[in-house]
């Protein structure tokens, strides 16, 4: 977060408002603004919120230029991820208060929407040991807060899941970070190999300066640099309705019984700054569409000659919705395309394929691609009854749901003089005078 702080991006707040609706209602009007609340009513401690809702945020604080292509930065560290998770000390951070017994209500957590079970931990990044391991799985779950030690985390079935599955009824210890630094934060969003410490990924992203504290009760390390960190174990045996809360999709998503976490100890000062993820959000959209788009990258890679970009639109959430721009080699490679992007990434619902003078990140060239390219009869994939995602509330609890394809690539032995769009040669002079108009016209 210091970087951030550094650079001035953070938009910085001293009215006062409160934990309960106030500041996400701040943060849902400005998606792609970051905020620091200098003052929260009730509380002592300041809050950050969607503080990588911009990408360019997110470069800063991982030390990239603009021209970075975080999509590819990260492809390269999770592929070659460091051979150590970083350097780790054994004395905890001198100038860190311990709470113990917890009490969760002393930190500034957030209601976000009206009709929420109540204050929910959104940037809460979990780590644990893998079993009979020295590696720690790193992943977000958000947490509803019960009383003053006890939350209900919501637990999708992936690495954390199989953690406390083979646990077999024992408490598993965790440690919960707020505010790790921004390697570790986009590290702990992707999906990695079960046994595979995101942290050797985040190293590889800060070149090999991640500095990691071991937990003097559990040996599970949390970065030195991050905001508050709370300590317990989450207990499977234990379970607790959680919910109604608002996902990615900004509806409420189902009440589920999940298991509850137990927080023993809290670590933060008065300088401690909490940061929320507000669901929905421009930057909820991001972590979660991020992991998604490199699979499908990987996937388009091994079969697609050339593939220009991959777009998981905005507004489809960054994890319903893609456009691949691809290069043909053969006749079949539009429908091959969209097979992949299906296979590669099971939440989404449309995919649309389009040449490479396409640009997919242009929603309106796009549309036009479909306009002038795109036959219904002949470019249309439908599938029924497939896997999606429990976060689409129109596929039903169980989550199946229909995948349409729309192949707007044109045949390979096309007289593309059809198709191109026309150009216009800029002659000196045009150039002079849109150049001048430019400036006038903005
Ligand atoms: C802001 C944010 C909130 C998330 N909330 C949850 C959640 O509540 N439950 C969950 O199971 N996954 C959630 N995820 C997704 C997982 O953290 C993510 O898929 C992670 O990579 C899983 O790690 P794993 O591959 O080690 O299992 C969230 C991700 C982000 C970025």
């Amino acid at each position: 977060m210091s970087r951030l702080l550094e650079s001035k991006r953070l938009k910085v707040v001293s009215d006062p408002l409160s934990s309960d609706l106030d500041i996400s209602c701040v943060l849902n009007s400005f998606q792609g603004q970051a905020f620091l609340f200098e003052k929260v009513i009730n509380s002592s401690l300041r809050v950050a919120g969607n503080l990588y809702g911009n990408v360019g945020n997110l470069k800063i604080g991982l030390g990239l230029s603009d021209e970075d292509d975080i999509t590819k930065f990260t492809m390269s560290a999770l592929n070659s991820p460091s051979p150590s998770k970083g350097q780790v000390s054994i004395c905890k951070k001198e100038t860190w208060e311990i709470d113990a017994p917890a009490d969760l209500s002393k930190l500034p957590i957030l209601t976000h929407y009206d009709r929420e079970a109540g204050k929910y931990l959104t940037a809460g990044m979990v780590a644990v040991k893998y079993p009979g391991s020295e590696e720690e799985n790193l992943s977000f779950h958000r947490m509803l807060v019960l009383s003053r030690n006890k939350l209900a985390a919501r637990i999708v079935p992936r690495h954390l899941d199989q953690v406390a599955k083979e646990a077999k009824g024992h408490k598993v210890p965790l440690v919960i970070v707020i505010g790790p630094p921004p390697a570790v934060f986009l590290s702990a969003s992707l999906q990695t190999t079960y046994g595979l410490s995101e942290y050797r990924i985040a190293n590889k992203m800060m070149n090999e300066k991640l500095d990691l504290v071991s937990s003097a009760s559990s040996g599970i390390c949390y970065p030195k640099d991050s905001e508050i960190v709370l300590e317990g174990y989450l207990d499977y045996e234990e379970k607790t309705p959680e919910g109604p809360f608002v996902d990615l999709t900004g509806t409420y998503d189902d009440t589920r019984e999940q298991p509850v976490v137990t927080i023993e100890e809290m670590h933060y000062n008065s300088d401690s700054i909490y940061q929320g993820v507000l669901a929905g959000s421009l930057e909820h959209s991001f972590f979660m569409g991020l992991p998604q788009e490199i699979k499908i990258r990987d996937a388009l890679s091994k079969t697609i000659p050339h593939v220009r970009g991959v777009n998981l639109t905005p507004a489809g959430n960054g994890y319903f919705h893609c456009v691949a721009s691809i290069q043909k080699g053969n006749d079949g490679d539009g429908k091959t395309a969209i097979l992949n992007c299906f296979s590669a990434s099971h939440p989404l619902k449309l995919v649309v394929v389009v040449d490479s003078d396409v640009d997919p990140f242009n929603l309106s060239e796009v549309e036009w691609a479909l306009a002038t390219r795109f036959q219904a009869d002949r470019g249309v994939v439908q599938i029924n009854g497939a896997k999606g995602s429990s976060l689409d509330p129109s596929s039903g609890k169980s989550g199946v749901t229909a995948k349409l394809g729309l192949d707007a690539t044109l045949p390979i032995k096309t007289d593309v003089s059809k198709f191109e769009k026309a150009a216009i040669t800029a002659g000196e002079r045009a150039q002079y005078v849109i150049r001048s108009l430019r400036k006038q016209i903005t």
